[in-house]
């Protein structure tokens, strides 16, 4: 089996399309271990295998890997009812371990998340994950230990990843959000409630920086941003969807802002997150004649343009291209460099 530790986290401002390349790895890579950190359900991963699709809000998207342990690291925030809803709809009672430090959304913070400055300023995915960080934050939060129903899932995952890499087992690491949403490195006070840049979420998770293999920052070939914030060069509603790129939130359902491909953003993200590799998804959005093609000499002229001029700007390898909806439509490219 192949070794080392693999942090895949979102370059911009979530929805990156993260689950599709995380489920390509694990499904490739056979990791031992996959853990989640980032903020919490405020998230959606869509996975999209064998024409079933997956919408993960807690769980790992390394699911698909049946052999995979399922982490969620102490940094996370759980919301009990999300997570024991996606592990009976996945059948991973027996390989999902939770930290027994990961802090519990409550009904009242997902209720104080759905009005004031919350709802009509930040317009935050009302999933309770501001409020609860703020009270775990007031050290007067409840975490995972004291909830009866989590019981069963009490594990130290920080423990577990690093005896896994002290073994030579393959780890994957998977962000949520995307780094321009960090509260500390983003548009204050149009963020999120925590770091989610590559520093933060193996912060999350509890392993430390000399522990990274490969740091893969995922971009999509446009840009999106659901709430509030800057959006450089962003597009009407109608423009949007004359050239295709419209998409609804996956927890929220609200239609996706959307701007052209953000260079600038982009090097600023791969800087922040010292990427090493890059992952390019949706190519086929902008260049529909590269739908599901899986060879990257067979892409066309302009779509080989575009991924070049990638390259070139942000000087990083981009290894994985999204060509389709499904986790197996992607190229993967050879890279000398990489370090597992
Ligand atoms: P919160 O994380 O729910 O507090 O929302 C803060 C901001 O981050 C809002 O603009 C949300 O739309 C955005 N946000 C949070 N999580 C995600 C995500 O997974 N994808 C895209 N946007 C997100
Ligand atoms: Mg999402």
């Amino acid at each position: 089996m192949t070794s080392g530790c693999l942090v895949i986290v979102g370059g911009a401002f979530g929805d990156e399309g993260k689950g599709k390349i995380i489920s390509y790895l694990a499904l490739k890579n056979n990791p031992a271990v996959a853990v989640r950190g980032g903020v919490g359900p405020n998230a959606g991963h869509t996975v999209i295998y064998h024409g079933k699709t997956l919408k993960l809000r807690m769980l790992p998207c390394a699911v698909v890997n049946e052999k995979t342990e399922l982490l969620l690291g102490a940094g996370v925030l759980v919301d009990s009812d999300v997570l024991l809803k996606e592990v009976t709809e996945t059948g991973s009672h027996l390989r999902t371990k939770v930290d027994r430090n990961c802090a519990i959304i409550e009904k009242k913070h997902v209720e104080m998340d759905r009005e004031g400055h919350l709802k009509s300023i930040i317009g935050t995915t009302g999933t309770g994950t501001g409020p609860a960080n703020a009270d775990r934050i007031l050290r007067v939060g409840k975490l995972a230990k004291d909830e009866e129903s989590l019981r069963p899932f009490m594990d130290n995952v920080s423990r577990r990843i690093n005896s896994a890499l002290d073994e030579k087992e393959m780890v994957i690491v998977e962000g949520t959000q995307g780094a321009m949403l960090s509260l500390y490195h983003g548009d204050y006070p149009y963020v999120t409630s925590k770091d989610v840049s590559a520093s933060g979420i193996c912060s999350d998770v509890g392993i430390g920086p000399k522990r990274v293999s490969e740091v893969i920052v995922v971009f999509k070939s446009y840009t999106t941003r659901v709430g509030s914030g800057p959006l450089e060069g962003e597009l009407t509603p109608e423009e949007t969807i004359k050239k295709g790129w419209q998409e609804f939130g996956s927890v929220t359902g609200r239609l996706r802002r959307a701007a052209p491909f953000n260079f600038k953003l982009a090097k600023d993200s791969v800087t922040l997150n010292s990427a090493t590799q890059i992952g390019l998804t949706k190519l086929d959005t902008l260049f529909p004649e590269s739908s599901r093609v899986r060879e990257f000499t067979k892409l066309s002229t302009k779509a080989k343009k575009f991924v070049s001029e990638i390259e070139a700007e942000l000087a990083t390898p981009v290894v994985y291209i999204g060509t389709g909806p499904d986790t197996e439509d992607i190229i993967e490219r050879n890279v000398a460099s990489r370090k597992w």
